[in-house]
């Protein structure tokens, strides 16, 4: 039976991770981390000395290209999936601010995308998904069931982002955070492959002045519709 897609693409810190887990559970749909696989690849390009003063050497991590495996460890209970880099997991490795800082530069790089790009369409051969992501909607699954496309302010989703990272003890300040979040937005919105754009019949979530409550209701909503 053909698989359910629903693409949720956006800005940095949208918060379309937290609102894709909770749809995912909702529906009993496998949420998957289109981010978390660039940021594994980052982690491993940093772990394997790709970056030499905070620039990459791209010829070195295209010869290790095919050293990299990317897997997710589905929990079918809780609908929770852990990323794994060559069989370990890395959920904690990639989130901070070392591979938040160099993740839009590996994101640049076709050959990267071409492979992951592959591994994300795999996975919808198995499951009903719920992928957030950049390109999700427009390259990856053009013919995604539903497609949303989330944004909010770049003050807004640095506080969002600043609070995460303080929460989780890095020493980081607000003006970093923000200047990372514009900076991603201008490398992610210009990059010659795969930019990110909202598709073209992706529904946009404006969340700057929306709860999670009311966010995941509208979104929901649209769901419900749908599979009914
Ligand atoms: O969603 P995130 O912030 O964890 O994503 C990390 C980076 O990966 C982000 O700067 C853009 C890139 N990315 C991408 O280019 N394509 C995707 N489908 C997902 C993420």
């Amino acid at each position: 039976m053909k698989k359910i897609v629903i693409a949720i693409d956006g800005h940095s810190s949208t918060g379309k991770s937290t609102v894709a887990k909770r749809l995912a559970e909702y529906l009993q749909f496998v949420y998957i981390d289109s981010g978390a696989m660039y940021r594994a690849v980052t982690f491993f390009a940093i772990q394997s000395h790709c970056f030499k003063n905070d620039k990459l050497n791209n010829t070195a991590l295209l010869e290790k290209l095919h050293d990299i495996d990317i897997d997710f460890q589905f929990n079918n209970k809780t609908q929770k999936s852990r990323i794994l880099l060559n069989g370990k997991n890395v959920e904690d490795n990639i989130r901070g601010m070392s591979v938040s800082e160099r993740v839009s530069q590996i994101a640049t790089i076709p050959e990267v995308r071409k492979k992951l790009v592959t591994l994300q369409r795999d996975m919808a051969h198995k499951h009903n998904i719920v992928m957030d992501g950049r390109d999700i909607g427009s390259v990856v699954f053009p013919e995604a069931d539903i497609k949303f496309f989330m944004t909010a302010s770049a003050e807004g989703r640095a506080k969002r982002r600043f609070e995460e990272l303080q929460q989780k003890g890095e020493t980081t300040s607000f003006n970093e955070v923000f200047e990372n979040i514009q900076n991603r937005d201008q490398i992610d919105t210009t990059r010659k492959h795969s930019p990110l754009i909202k598709a073209e019949n992706a529904i946009v979530i404006d969340n700057t002045n929306l709860s999670e409550d009311e966010q995941f209701k509208i979104m929901l909503k649209t769901v419900s519709d749908y599979l009914s």
